[in-house]
C-alpha cells in the first residue's frame, strides 16, 4: 500500500539530520504503485524530489513539493554461469545490504564499495565510487519510468553516460525518470582491486586476500575517517575532487611540491583531492556555528547538532571562496543542494 504523509519531518530520513519537512512524503513498494502515483494529480501539480537513503542531499529549507521514496525490495539472480552472476536489484534495497549479501555469496565486484550509505536506486545516479572501484564497473542496465508519461524505460551502460560522480540521471534525465530496478554483473572469480592507499597491506595483515577481508578493511577505513551520520549528520564528501589541466597542475606543484594527485586522460588531466586543498587552506576541524569541517577528513562537512542547511551551506561557500582565492580552483559540490 502507498504510504502518504503530509508535512512530514525528513529529519530521520536523510543523513544530514536537518530539521526540515516535506509537504508530501510518499512511499511506493512496487511498479504498480509508482505508476498510480505518476498518473495522479499530486506529482503532476508539485515539484518532485526522488529520495533514496537521503545520503547526498542538503536541504536549505522545507521541501514544498512531493518527496518520493522507493521501497522496492528484492535481490534476484537473473542469470548465472560458472564465472558470473547477473543480479536484478530493487531500487529500495539498501546499498550496503547488497554488498554484504554479495560478499556472503562469494560474488565479487562491489566489495570495495562497502559501507557507502544510501539505496541501490541512487547508485547509478551518482555513479558511487570508492577505493578504485566505481558503480559503472558492474552496471548492466537501469529500468524505471518516465515521470511525465508513466511509460517504462531501460538504459544500458553506454546510454547512462557515466562519469566521475556523474550520469545522465544528473543531467538530461534529472527529475524526469524514476529508477525502479538496477541490473549488475558480479564475478564468481573476482579480480581484487587493492591498490588504493593502505588497502592491500591492511588486507594482507588479516591473513588472506578474500572478499570478506576486503570488506572488513574498507569498513574499518571508512569508519576511521568518515563520521557516522547517527552521531554527526553529514553527506560524505561535500565537494567533488577537482580535475584540472596538466599545465595548471604543474604551476600548482611548483609552489606546493607535496600536492597529492592522480593522473586522468593519459596524464593530460590531473585530479587533486579536495580534502587536501581544504586542509591546506586551514579549514580542517573548523567550526562555524553548528556546522563544522570534519576533523579526520576535510572533505566532509558535519552538522554538530541543530545546524540549519543554510549554516552548512554558508560554511561550504566560505571554503569555496577561500580555496579559489588561494589555489585558483573552484570546488564543485558533490551533494545535491536543494535551495
Ligand atoms: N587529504 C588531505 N586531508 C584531508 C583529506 C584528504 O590531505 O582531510 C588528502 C590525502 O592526501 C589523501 C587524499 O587526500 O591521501 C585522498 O583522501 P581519501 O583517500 O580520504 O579520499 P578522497 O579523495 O578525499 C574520495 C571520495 C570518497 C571515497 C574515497 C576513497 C570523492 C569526492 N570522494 O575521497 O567518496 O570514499 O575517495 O575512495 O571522490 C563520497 O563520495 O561521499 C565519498 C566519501
Amino acid at each position: 500500500m502507498i504510504l502518504h504523509h503530509e508535512n512530514h519531518s525528513l529529519k530521520d530520513l536523510h543523513t544530514f539530520g536537518l530539521d526540515v519537512k516535506a509537504r508530501y512524503y510518499l512511499v511506493y513498494h512496487n511498479e504498480e504503485e509508482l505508476k498510480e502515483l505518476l498518473n495522479g494529480t499530486l506529482i503532476r501539480q508539485h515539484s518532485l524530489l526522488l529520495m533514496g537513503g537521503g545520503s547526498n542531499l542538503l536541504f536549505l529549507k522545507d521541501y514544498d513539493g512531493v518527496v518520493l521514496h522507493s521501497a522496492i525490495d528484492g535481490i534476484q539472480v537473473a542469470e548465472e554461469d560458472n564465472e558470473q552472476v547477473l543480479l536484478k536489484v530493487g531500487a529500495g534495497v539498501e546499498w550496503d545490504a547488497l554488498v554484504a549479501w554479495s560478499v556472503e555469496k562469494g560474488y565479487g565486484g562491489i566489495e570495495n564499495l562497502s559501507y557507502i550509505p544510501g539505496d541501490v536506486g541512487a547508485a547509478p545516479v551518482q555513479n558511487i565510487g570508492a577505493y578504485g572501484v566505481e558503480f559503472q564497473d558492474v552496471f548492466v542496465r537501469a529500468e524505471g519510468y518516465f515521470v511525465d508519461s508513466a511509460l517504462p524505460f531501460s538504459l544500458n551502460k553506454k546510454e547512462c553516460a557515466f562519469g566521475y560522480r556523474d550520469s545522465i540521471f544528473k543531467k538530461e534525465l534529472k527529475g524526469k525518470v524514476v529508477v525502479t530496478q538496477v541490473w549488475i554483473r558480479l564475478s564468481k572469480q573476482p579480480r581484487f582491486l587493492l591498490d588504493y592507499g593502505p588497502v592491500r597491506s591492511a588486507v594482507e595483515d588479516l591473513g588472506s586476500i578474500n572478499l570478506h577481508n576486503i570488506r572488513k578493511v574498507i569498513v574499518a577505513i571508512r569508519c576511521s575517517k568518515l563520521p557516522d551520520p547517527k552521531e554527526a549528520g553529514n553527506a560524505g564528501s561535500f565537494f567533488k575532487n577537482p580535475v584540472v589541466p596538466l599545465a595548471f597542475f604543474q604551476q600548482l606543484q611548483a609552489i606546493h611540491p607535496d600536492v597529492p594527485h592522480y593522473e586522468l586522460a593519459g596524464g593530460m588531466e590531473i585530479k587533486i583531492p579536495a580534502g587536501w586543498l581544504i586542509e591546506q587552506a586551514g579549514w580542517k576541524g573548523r567550526q562555524v556555528g553548528r556546522a563544522a569541517v570534519h576533523q579526520k577528513q576535510a572533505l566532509v562537512l558535519v552538522n554538530l547538532g541543530g545546524a540549519t542547511g543554510k549554516e552548512i551551506y554558508a560554511l561550504a561557500e566560505s571554503i569555496q571562496r577561500d580555496v579559489q582565492q588561494k589555489y585558483g580552483i573552484l570546488l564543485e559540490p558533490e551533494v545535491n543542494v536543494l535551495a
